[in-house]
């Protein structure tokens, strides 16, 4: 027998066809069906690429609108989702608390029954993933907000969805420059086609599961840090270091222990991410607000250096860390960010695989015992 052709973690794999997003490595570009998502990220508030990436189009004014009321609808935390929050640890990680809060919306949602087979319309779960879109920020919000012993902040009517995300984290009116960095984050970090969490919820969704199952997955999927547990881990990194004038001790002695540098690398992009320019620009501002040059300089250094001895790019994740710290966001609190954006996507997904469904079931080579028999 010819040995099976195994792609081991599916590289370079096409496994199915999307309309969502499309990654070129070639041209670096990164478009969200169609539009470049440098171009979204400088013009649009983040509900209108939500809207984009689940409706096809970006929203007309009056849709916009429409869609907004929907959404600041559905922010408060409910109080069965903040109680199940409250049960978990103090020490458990906030992503454990973001799976189990989906997961307890999902089970809240009534409309889904109670039999195994869902029969949600892709109407019902558009209403769904904008549900769920409504409501991560008030729970990454009050996750942050518990471990720091400080009380959940009811969401603001008069805020745009950042805006309000930054007052139900800090409990201050966020300045512009802020609120526009932020933005840009959640935009980035929308959507990036068959990535590990996305193929997470599509496989789930082959099942006939249902888009809450899919979204607690891809929750788990995200938790890792060779995916999104990348940004905390870049932070760490930066602690370690210290400051700029360590960066070659600390990589010589980095590399010598063969770890892998995180915010480095992309299975996909190999001469660099479509992201990291806008979200790197989106940083230099918050640099300049805070008054931080340290933390360009450390990011500098570290970056040139790397790439001058590896050949490895920054990925998005490199400039989103040090972001998010300077905003006031715990280390924590980053990979759940990244679950208030990518939800978007997610759940587009979802849409997507439900409306032209194969079970995703690929085939393994077995290289186990051949058949033997118990004895005796
Ligand atoms: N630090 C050090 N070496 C690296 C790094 C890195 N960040 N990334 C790749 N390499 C090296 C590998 O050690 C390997 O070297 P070898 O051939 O000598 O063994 C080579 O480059 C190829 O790396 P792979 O891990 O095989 O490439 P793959 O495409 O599977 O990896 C990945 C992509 C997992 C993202 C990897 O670059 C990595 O681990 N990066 C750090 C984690 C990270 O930043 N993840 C965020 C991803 S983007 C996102 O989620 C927004």
């Amino acid at each position: 027998m010819t040995d099976p052709d195994i792609r081991k973690g599916l590289a370079g794999v096409v496994v199915d066809t999307t309309a969502i997003s499309k990654v070129n490595p070639e041209t670096n570009s990164l478009l969200y069906r169609g539009y470049p998502v440098q171009e979204l990220a400088a013009t649009q508030p983040f509900e209108a690429v939500a809207y984009l990436l689940w409706n096809g189009e970006l929203p007309d004014a009056a849709q916009l609108a429409s869609f907004r009321e929907t959404e600041r609808a559905h922010r408060a935390l409910a109080d069965n989702v903040k109680a199940a929050i409250d049960l978990i640890p103090l020490d458990a990680h906030p992503m454990d608390e973001v799976r189990t809060a989906v997961s307890v919306i999902g089970a809240s949602d009534t409309a889904a029954g109670s039999s195994v087979l869902d029969t949600a319309s892709p109407e019902e779960n558009l209403t769904r993933s904008i549900r769920l879109f409504a409501a991560l920020p008030a729970i990454v919000a009050y996750g942050q907000r518990r471990r720091r012993g400080q009380e959940l902040i009811a969401p603001r009517d008069d805020l745009d969805y950042s805006a309000n995300f930054l007052w139900m984290t800090f409990g201050e009116e966020p300045d512009a420059v802020v609120v526009d960095a932020f933005n840009r984050s959640m935009i980035l970090y929308a959507e990036h086609s068959f990535n590990a969490s996305t193929f997470t919820a599509r496989v789930i969704t082959s099942t006939l599961s249902d888009l809450y199952s899919a979204v607690v997955g891809a929750v788990g999927a995200l938790k890792g840090p060779l995916h999104g547990g990348a940004n905390e881990a870049v932070l760490h990194i930066f602690d370690e270091i210290g400051e700029a004038s360590n960066v070659v001790s600390w990589l010589d002695a980095a590399l010598a222990e063969k770890r892998k540098i995180m915010g480095f690398g992309h299975r996909v992009y190999k001469s660099g991410d479509s992201r990291v320019p806008t979200m790197k620009a989106a940083l230099d501002t918050l640099v300049d607000h805070y008054d931080r040059p340290d933390v360009a300089a450390l990011y500098d250094a570290l970056e040139s250096e790397f790439v001058a001895r590896k050949g490895i790019y920054p990925n998005l994740d490199y400039p989103s860390g040090p972001a998010y710290n300077l905003i006031g966001f715990d280390t924590l609190t980053f990979t759940p960010l990244f679950v208030a954006a990518r939800v978007t996507g997610w759940t587009a997904h979802v849409i997507e695989q439900a409306g032209a469904n194969a079970l995703i079931r690929p085939l393994s080579a077995y290289v186990g015992p051949e058949e033997r028999h118990v004895q005796g």
